[in-house]
């Protein structure tokens, strides 16, 4: 199948464009700031350049995973994040309906107020926070421009190794490397999830030509703190570097769901990939490490 993975220069769009690839699909991905030479440049706040992309690769499925994850920027400042979160979502929605192609977006556990996650699909949304309202509102449009072409894939806290480096594990990781304590809130739960099993889900999906609302999520409900020491132990740094606090303490611009995450009901009964728990991610990513450390 043909597809276009929007924000393939980030985190989650890098291991799309490579499972799309290893499944044999053909697959075009674009970046916007991070240039890369196997990647289009776009800017998807431009709605005729959406347009032209869009009806010149003429994708089966469209991933649209661009946009600014920044949760306290989102608060601060809504009509910096709002251009790509939620209108250039309804760009890329309005020109897959017109072409013909599927819409794939990717939300968040934060539409969910946190108050007794963790969430199926089946759950009210109620944002807390403007990343949240954005991400939700930006869910509605697809829905309604794309009834039966669209999944609204909802994801939390991914890891994995990344480009980039700046992905929570990694971040992690690298300042228990240099010996630097974290603050870690021990009151914010969520259901961590390997970026590798995110994109072999969203490509089951894909192949599947499902329709609706997903979540995509790991088997495990902790909370950060713990994420944090058994990313410690698994990479055999000291544990007593990391230091609980709370989300009150840590007084962030926009509130956090803390009772958040998310279930995957729907995956689950479709008997697609698994994904891993977070003790055999992090065996993976210390194993993945090992192999490119002696290559
Ligand atoms: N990572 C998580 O834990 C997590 C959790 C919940 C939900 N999500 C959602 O999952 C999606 C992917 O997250 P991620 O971690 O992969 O994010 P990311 O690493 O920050 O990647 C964001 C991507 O968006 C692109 N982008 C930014 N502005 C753009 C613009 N104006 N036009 C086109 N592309 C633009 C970036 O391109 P350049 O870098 O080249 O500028 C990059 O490729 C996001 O929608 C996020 O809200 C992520």
């Amino acid at each position: 199948m043909k597809a276009l993975v929007i924000g393939a220069s980030g985190f989650v769009g890098e291991y799309l464009m490579a499972a799309g690839h290893s499944r044999g699909h053909a697959v075009v991905g674009t970046f916007t700031a991070k240039a890369e030479t196997h990647l289009e440049f776009l800017d998807a706040t431009d709605a005729d350049a959406v347009h032209d992309l869009i009806v010149r690769t003429s994708p089966d499925w469209v991933f649209m995973t661009a946009a600014n994850p920044h949760v306290d920027l989102c608060e601060t400042d809504p009509a910096a994040t709002r251009p790509i979160n939620v209108d250039a979502v309804e760009s890329v929605a309005l020109s897959c309906a017109e072409v013909g192609s599927r819409l794939m977006f990717f939300s968040t556990d934060y539409v969910f107020d946190g108050s007794n996650g963790p969430y199926d699909e089946h759950a009210e949304p109620n944002p807390l926070c403007e990343y949240g309202r954005q991400k939700l509102e930006a869910e509605e449009l697809v829905r309604s421009i794309l009834p039966d072409h669209h999944v609204v894939s909802r994801i939390n806290v991914v890891y994995g190794w990344e480009r980039h480096g700046k992905n929570f594990f990694v971040r992690l990781l690298r300042n228990l490397r240099f010996g630097e304590s974290a603050t870690i809130p021990d009151d914010q739960y969520s259901t961590p999830t390997y970026v590798g099993d995110i994109a072999e889900m969203a490509w089951d999906l894909a192949e599947a030509r499902a329709n609706g609302i997903y979540h995509l999520a790991g088997p495990d409900f902790i909370d950060r703190c713990e994420f944090s020491k058994r990313i410690a132990a698994a990479f055999e740094c000291d544990p007593s570097l990391i230091k609980a606090t709370s989300t009150a303490e840590l007084g962030q611009a926009a509130a956090r769901p803390l009772l958040g995450g998310l279930v995957s009901r729907r995956v689950e009964e479709m008997s697609m990939h698994e994904p891993r728990s977070v003790k055999s991610a992090l065996e993976l990513l210390y194993d993945q490490e090992s192999i490119l450390a002696g290559s």
